[in-house]
This record gives C-alpha cells, sequence and structure tokens, in this order.
C-alpha cells in the first residue's frame, strides 16, 4: 500500500508551497490516476513518493515503511519510470536493467523470464544489447519500465509514462499496468490523458495549485458533479479565473 499523511512541500526560496496538506491511500489492488493542469505538483508529489525530495511536512509509507525514517526498505518496495530520460546512456539496455537486478537481488532465473516478457511485449528484443544512447525517446521509455518491474515491486509509481509511446507499447504499457494491479499491487500513475485515467483507474484524484480537490472512483466523482466525462469535470474544476 501507498499512504501520504498530511504532505506538503514548499521549494527552498519559494514563499508557496508545491504541494499542500495531501493525503492519498492507495490500497493493493487499485490504479491510482493522480490528474492535475501544468505546475500543479504531481511530480513533486511522485518525488516525495520515492524518496528523492522530502515532504517539508507530513509523512509517506509505503507498504507500511515510513520512507523519511527506513528509507533504503521503503526504496525496496518501489519501482519507479520517471517523466524524464535522464539515463545511464554508455550502458546496453540489457546492462542497464541487468544492474537494476543486480540492485534489488533478483535472481538469474527471474530476471531472465521477466526479460524475456517485457522485451517481447515491447518489441525491445532487438534493441537490447545496443547502447541506450542510440536508443528514440519511447525506446528509452520502454527500457525503463522494464527496469522499474524488473523486481516486481509491490508500489510501481509511473510520471507521465504514456508520453512518447506509440499505440503499441502504450497498449502493452496499459496491459502491464493491470495484470501488476491484478497481482495486488499499487499502481500510481500521472497522466494528462485522461482517457486513459478514465479507462484504466480504480480511483482518480485531482490536484490543482498543490491541493488535491477531488478524489474517488470515476462514479464517485461523477455522482458528485454535473459532469459527463472526467475532462468535463477536470476542466470545470481547474479552471482559473482570468
Ligand atoms: N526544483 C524546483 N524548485 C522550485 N520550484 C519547483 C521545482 N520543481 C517544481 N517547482 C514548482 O513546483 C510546482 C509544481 O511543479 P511540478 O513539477 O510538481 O508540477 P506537475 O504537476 O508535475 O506539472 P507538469 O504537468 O507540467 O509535469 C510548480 O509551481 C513548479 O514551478
Ligand atoms: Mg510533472
Amino acid at each position: 500500500m501507498l499512504k501520504l499523511c498530511s504532505v506538503s512541500k514548499k521549494y527552498a526560496k519559494s514563499d508557496t508551497y508545491a504541494v499542500n496538506d495531501v493525503n492519498i491511500h492507495v490500497k493493493g489492488g487499485e490504479i491510482y490516476g493522480f490528474i492535475g493542469p501544468n505546475g500543479a505538483g504531481k511530480t513533486t508529489t511522485i518525488k516525495m513518493i520515492i524518496g528523492v525530495l522530502s515532504p517539508t511536512e507530513g509523512s509517506i509509507e509505503i507498504n507500511g515503511t515510513d520512507i523519511a525514517k527506513n528509507g533504503n526498505k521503503a526504496k525496496k518496495n518501489i519501482g519507479y519510470v520517471s517523466d524524464s530520460h535522464v539515463m545511464y546512456d554508455m550502458l546496453t539496455g540489457k546492462e542497464y536493467v541487468n544492474f537494476l537486478a543486480d540492485v534489488y537481488g533478483v535472481s538469474a532465473e527471474d530476471r531472465q523470464k521477466r526479460c524475456e516478457k517485457l522485451l517481447e511485449m515491447f518489441g525491445m528484443k532487438d534493441a537490447f544489447n545496443s547502447q541506450i544512447s542510440t536508443y528514440s525517446h519511447g525506446m528509452k521509455q520502454k527500457i525503463n519500465v522494464i527496469g522499474a518491474l524488473i523486481h516486481e515491486p509491490p508500489v510501481w509509481i509511473l510520471d507521465e509514462p504514456m508520453t512518447g509511446l506509440d499505440p503499441q507499447s502504450a497498449h502493452a504499457l496499459k496491459t502491464l499496468m493491470k495484470e501488476h494491479r491484478d497481482k495486488g499491487n499499487v499502481v500510481f500513475f500521472s497522466t494528462h490523458v485522461l482517457e486513459v485515467a478514465e479507462k484504466l483507474c480504480d480511483r482518480v484524484g485531482i490536484i490543482s495549485d498543490g491541493k488535491l480537490i477531488k478524489e474517488g472512483t470515476l462514479e464517485e466523482i461523477a455522482g458528485s458533479e454535473k459532469a459527463s466525462s472526467l475532462e468535463d469535470l477536470f476542466l470545470a474544476l481547474t479552471k482559473k479565473e482570468k
């Protein structure tokens, strides 16, 4: 499970909160979509969840472990797909994935089995032995996903994962997210593609100006507002006065 308790973040030299008193609880077996306008605080929240940033206030639990108190134990349970592709460019895809598998202590048998399936799903078999510096944007994204799943993390965090993926790969990723959820894990991802959120998520949270302004299943959210789609609701809730 993933639990954020009254989490806030104020960057140094900033007067305002990038994330303001956010409470989120995602249980195993759930896909949670995190949506919000540019600059709303999604990436900041995600970086706190994975332990790259420390909250100014509040706490975060990963499978019952407070990430501020026992970072290593908490991080072992996380798989992360970043929104940027700052990677180890000089490694081949295979070296990169093996490096992560070593860090997480994945057995040779498990890594081979998982790699075979993921490489096949993403059409990355031929590129696996090439240097990452030669990969396209989408190929880097796919090797990121393979690396994030190599230890079958109980909590899988993805920041705008659909960006740059071709339709086949986006479909493969959505299949993987559902499979991961169905095994009882947490899948938490941010997206601007509301149709994807609508189809894929068990629950969504809408963040605006650092505040979680709406949360629930699509039925709950639609029931509470007069909106025929997530897009209508999103636009109504996040409308800025000009
Ligand atoms: N390193 C930083 N230093 C100072 N302010 C930052 C930093 N990173 C982000 N911010 C600010 O924090 C706020 C939230 O940014 P964040 O990147 O979390 O938004 P986001 O919801 O991920 O947006 P996007 O949809 O564009 O990816 C913004 O006002 C941004 O300017
Ligand atoms: Mg972002």
